[in-house]
């Protein structure tokens, strides 16, 4: 195993699992010692058990991992167990305590405990100090282990140019309008029959989560104990037939006014805070705002900076509330696989996981 990180990718033959097998081939940290999955797949090999549904072929270092059921004794040695969890729903509200409790880093992308005062809602650009609820957590339970979850995907594709215009001139509401890829929705996910020549507006849950987890992640932990950011939210999420990438349209109340041109300029002159520059899969450039008045597009905008970046565009004066824009982030790497490893990544650089 030479000197890299053993971890466990958990729902490793969904669509957000292949993704973390995927991505962790030639992790420099990380390596895939183990995958589990339900009872459809456990005890074949992993080539055999997935429906593999991704570009590239199957890591060969996967390919031949028996999948194990999931429960908190897979054998994975080191200091700190990591697990990425990319279990639905229900099966995450069972494990994932019980692999805290057992000693693991549970690194999740299930809603299950999202909002959830005392587990870190994680995006190393947005709130990387929020890692300090882990000590709470681990008090409040008992655990050794911790959990530290990755927003929604529709969450994500909105929340940085939020951030980043939270911090200049402060937020008071936001109205938020999404176009979410079907990929979003797992395998096999939406039926043909309904998507084709369609738009669906209803995602179950999506609008709620929308509209409460920026309160989180914009907010502020102070002596282990977070107080949620004070903002309106108003959402309307929507299913298109698009295969990556989820696009939103939102309209913001600042807290101060703002030209378009300040706006602009908020965006473009942001620099994320500085541990990031110490974590192997951060993007160079997380937020590119592009002047095109045609611009972001899922086809030609989703897969920038190897599917990590915000590509925002559209700034423009709102007639009903001050501005408006269009942002864009990658469902499942930014918004799934690839944030839960740069969450990682920063549990990692901030002593939180041992090397
Ligand atoms: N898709 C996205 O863009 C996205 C983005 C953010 C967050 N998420 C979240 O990520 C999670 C996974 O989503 P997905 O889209 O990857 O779903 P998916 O394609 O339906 O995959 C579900 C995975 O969970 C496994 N599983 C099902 N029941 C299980 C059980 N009882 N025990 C162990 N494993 C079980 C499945 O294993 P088998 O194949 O062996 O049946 C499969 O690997 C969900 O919580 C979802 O909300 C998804």
């Amino acid at each position: 195993m030479n000197n890299k990180i053993p971890v466990g990718v958990l729902g490793a033959t969904g669509t957000v699992g292949q993704r973390f097998v995927q991505l962790l081939e030639n992790h420099p940290w990380f390596e895939v010692a183990t995958v589990t999955g339900s009872e459809r797949t456990v005890g074949r090999p992993y080539a055999d058990g997935v429906n593999w549904k991704i570009n590239g072929d199957i890591p060969d270092g996967a390919a031949n991992l028996i999948v194990q059921p999931t429960e908190p004794n897979l054998g994975i040695s080191g200091t700190s167990p990591i697990v990425f969890s990319a279990l639905p729903t229900a099966e995450a509200r069972e494990w994932e305590p019980q692999f805290a409790a057992a000693g693991y880093a549970v690194v999740t992308n299930a809603s299950a405990f999202r909002m959830t005062p005392d587990v870190p809602l994680l995006i190393p650009e947005v709130n990387p100090t929020h890692t300090e609820l882990i000590p709470t957590q681990q008090a409040n339970n008992n655990w050794s282990g911790f959990i530290v979850a990755s927003p929604n995907c529709s969450t994500t594709s909105v929340i940085l140019p939020l951030k980043v215009w939270q911090e200049a001139f402060g937020l008071e509401a936001a109205l938020m309008t999404t176009m979410q890829a079907i990929s979003g929705a797992g395998f096999p996910g939406v039926s043909s029959m309904d998507i084709l020549d369609n738009v669906v507006p209803y995602i179950g849950g999506e609008d709620g989560k929308l509209e409460n987890e920026p309160k989180k992640l914009l907010g502020t932990v102070t002596d282990g104990a977070l107080a949620l950011a004070d903002i309106r939210a108003s959402a309307q999420a929507n299913r298109v037939p698009v295969f990556d990438g989820h696009l939103a349209s939102v309209s913001v109340k600042l807290g101060q006014k703002a030209s378009v041109a300040e706006a602009i300029a908020a965006l473009e002159t942001w620099q994320p805070p500085a541990v990031c520059a110490e974590l192997p899969s951060a993007p160079e450039r997380p937020l590119i705002y592009r002047h095109e008045p045609d611009r972001p597009q899922p086809r030609l905008d989703r897969d920038s900076e190897d599917g990590l970046a915000w590509t925002v565009g559209k700034v423009r004066q709102c007639g009903v509330l001050d501005l408006r824009f269009m942002s864009i982030t990658h469902n499942t790497l930014r918004g799934a696989a690839s944030g839960s490893i740069l969450n990682a990544e920063l549990l990692v650089a901030q002593g939180f996981i041992k090397r």
